[in-house]
């Protein structure tokens, strides 16, 4: 087993080979850890790493052993995991440990998103109960480690076993100590249309934190946090990944003490929050995930994109192959009826596209945004015949048919919020904020959840669906759960989430056939938690390739590219006015779910010969892109030119591409370094042909060892006669092992 209780030195070691956690218990009862990261011999004790006792504090040690658990006020000042306020007002607490059990496998958390297990040898999990006599509280840590991957998972249960009413202040998902030393803090972050840009710094004394108080994860900062030894690269170095499966307000936070000690915690944000227990009543914290690597940050990203594309996404689209999409809203916006569809997924299907997005403005009296939204009814002034005939009609063109929704959003005019304007949150005798002229539904609500789940399952039995873009367009202001009463408005937002994903549970096990997509204004709620429901998420709705070279660069440290929605669009690009070739367009977006966002009728031929090429070249290599192994080989942050590629599992495929953003003059000769690759195979390498090249010209044979060790060659490129020339100019290569 892998979870190890040493008796003698009252020591429990989690461990396989790959990532250990020691945890000692203390003289005083009270359980700290000991170690976390490097794997160590679970045959031995660790009990020297730290001290048997807590040892208190003074000037000189202020920051006693890091507890499993830390908590306020008593003696260890620096960031608790938990804050409890007792029936008495205090927060003091003297969490000691009762017991624990080990059981094969990994239960799952209820009501909420968390990665699970196949079979029961996969993962072993460790239930570990603290508790305080005082309080009343009994706090029940779940620890699961799995077999093959540096990986533990962790999460918290709360249980008043007193007699009088708890409150939690603070419940994070996890904290962790780290060994000690500096660390520096990756995290991700952006705005709307630039999510996800990797930000790396020194983690000075104080603290550093990301988070969102919005009701969503939010564009602005990513729900992971890589803590790194200074001089990690991309394939060096030891380095900690802490993620949060989740989709609202949450923190992550590193601090640095005076001594030089590291914490980092990650949890639902605190500000805002109380939730109350009465006697008898539990809480249950969101996973974490805990990864550890000593082979640098592409080390934490190989572990994070199997556990997420394999043991957290689920359901029939899982594991297939995801189809080519067009989607209509850069084609054609609000601007569509049932005749223009068609036209539409006509030139679709004569580009080999599998599967035709309707976006918004299908419903109510949705022409523009300022209306209709909580309207689920078709708008028969576009689509007369409805959705079923329109469906019909694509699928008889040969493609599958996919519908754009936005369930938590309600229009103040609509006939929904006519209806029911008290769904809409807010706070009675204030005034609601509007932002994208809409309102939010309030789905800690169990109604509205019963009113959305129906209104959505109406429409999706309505038609052969066999697709859904769910999307969520606005966060949270004036947050109020009219249902709650004054004292339990600290519960209102995650109960908003738990609504949120309860609703997501009903409608994807009612329709388990459809392949469900999230979104959020692009990358807005693109998060581990959304991925446990949808295996795929529009990642950003910047659509330049430019751009999306940093966003998908970003993303792509945590997740993997099965998840990322990544769509060619026309130029000038409506985001950013950019003027990019088609050929650079698509390179980049065959690093994702692959899809077009475009008019097809307004393709010239030359533009149409050149798309039918890019969708079959990934109809061909579909399997490599979308679950291959993704490696970063050039960042594009600050940089003239980007690169990066992907490798089928047994190494016998890759493709690679290198994005040259600005052209210099006299470019010294250049070499890609590859990875990932068999270094005593001989690759045949050749570029993914354009249109006025015949193919046969562009092949060269390679050995891994010299692509691995010397690199391929970018200028000159031999593979391809002469130099790589323009700004914005692409090129992809396909390794075929010979
Ligand atoms: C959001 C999405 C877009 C599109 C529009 C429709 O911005 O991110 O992809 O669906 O809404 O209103």
């Amino acid at each position: 087993m892998p979870a190890t209780w040493h008796e003698t030195a009252r020591e429990l070691h989690l461990h396989n080979g790959q990532v250990s956690l020691v945890l000692g218990l203390l003289d005083n009862g009270w359980l700290g850890q000991l170690h976390v990261g490097a794997p160590l011999d679970p045959g031995a004790s660790h009990r020297h790493l730290g001290p048997v006792d807590f040892r208190g504090f003074s000037n000189r040690v202020d920051e006693p052993i890091g507890l499993v658990l830390p908590v306020p006020g008593v003696g260890d000042f620096r960031v608790p995991a938990l804050v409890i306020e007792s029936p008495d007002g205090s927060t003091v607490l003297d969490l000691v440990y009762v017991g624990h059990r080990v059981m094969a496998g990994k239960p799952a958390i209820e009501g909420l998103p968390s990665t699970y297990v196949e079979e029961a040898s996969e993962a072993t999990t460790v239930e570990i109960d603290l508790a305080d006599g005082v309080a009343g509280l009994r706090a029940t840590v779940t620890l699961t480690i799995f077999e093959d991957r540096p990986i533990i998972a962790r999460s918290m249960r709360l249980t008043n076993t007193g007699t009088g009413r708890l409150v939690v202040r603070t419940s994070m998902s996890a904290s962790v100590d780290l060994p000690s030393g500096p660390w520096e803090l990756l995290a991700f972050s952006g705005a709307w249309a630039r999510e996800r840009h990797p930000h790396r710094a020194a983690i000075l004394p104080g603290r550093r934190s990301v988070g969102s108080l919005r009701g969503a994860t939010g564009h602005q900062q990513d729900p992971s946090l890589f803590l790194l030894r200074p001089g990690t690269d991309e394939v060096h170095g030891e380095g900690f990944a802490l993620s949060l499966v989740y989709s609202g307000n949450f923190l992550g936070e590193v601090e640095s003490g005076p001594r030089g000690s590291t914490r980092a915690r990650i949890g639902l944000h605190p500000d805002g929050f109380a939730w109350t227990l009465e006697p008898g009543d539990t809480f249950t914290t969101p996973e974490a995930i805990l990864a550890w690597s000593d082979a640098g940050v592409g080390g934490l990203s190989d572990a994070l994109h199997a556990l997420y594309r394999d043991r957290l996404a689920r359901g029939t689209w899982r594991d297939r192959p995801r189809p080519v999409l067009l989607n209509s809203w850069e084609g054609v916006y609000f601007d569509f009826d049932h005749a223009r569809l068609i036209e539409m997924a006509r030139a679709s299907a004569d580009l080999g596209i599998e599967l035709f997005v309707l976006d918004d403005g299908w419903f109510g009296e949705r022409d523009t945004d300022t209306t209709s939204l909580g309207d689920w009814t078709v708008n028969r002034r576009k689509l007369s015949g409805g959705l079923a005939p329109l469906a019909a009609e694509i699928e008889g063109l040969g493609l599958s048919f996919g519908l754009w929704i936005e369930p938590e959003m309600v229009s103040a005019r609509s006939r929904l919020f006519e209806a029911h304007p008290d769904w809409a949150i807010g706070v009675p005798g204030r005034p609601r904020t509007e932002s994208r002229q809409q309102l939010v539904l309030d789905l800690s609500r169990p109604e509205v959840v019963d009113h959305l789940e129906a209104a959505i399952a109406e429409v999706l039995a309505g038609a052969s669906i066999s697709y859904v873009k769910w999307d969520m367009n606005r966060n949270i202001t004036e947050p109020y759960a009219g249902a709650l009463p004054p004292d339990r408005q600290g519960e209102f937002f995650h109960r908003y989430m738990l609504g949120t994903y309860e609703l997501w549970r009903r409608l994807t096990t009612r329709f388990p056939a459809i392949l469900w997509e999230s979104c959020a204004g692009g990358g807005g709620r693109f998060d581990p938690g959304m991925l446990a429901y949808a295996p795929q998420a529009w990642t950003s709705d910047d659509t330049d390739a430019i751009e999306r070279l940093a966003i998908q660069w970003g993303a792509s440290h945590v997740y993997p590219l099965s998840m990322m929605g990544a769509h060619v669009s026309a130029v000038p690009n409506h985001q950013v006015g950019r003027v990019t070739p088609l050929a650079t367009r698509a390179a980049v977006a065959f690093f994702g779910v692959f899809g077009y966002e475009l008019d097809p009728r307004r393709l010239s031929e030359l533009e149409r010969a050149e798309i039918r090429a890019q969708v079959a070249f990934y109809q061909k290599h579909r399997e490599v892109f979308q679950r291959g192994r993704f490696l970063r080989l050039r960042s594009p942050l600050g940089s003239d030119d980007a690169a990066w590629m992907v490798v089928s599992s047994d190494r016998t495929e890759a493709i690679v591409a290198h994005v040259r953003i600005l052209e210099r003059p006299v470019q010294p000769p250049d070499r890609l370094q590859l990875r990932g690759l068999d270094p005593l195979r001989t690759y045949r390498v050749e570029r993914f042909p354009r249109a006025d090249r015949p193919a046969s010209s562009l092949v060269v044979a390679r050995g891994g060892d010299e692509l691995i060790g010397v690199g391929l060659a970018l200028e000159p490129d031999d593979a391809g006669a002469g130099h790589q020339r323009g700004d914005f100019s692409a090129r992809i290569w396909v390794l075929t092992a010979s």
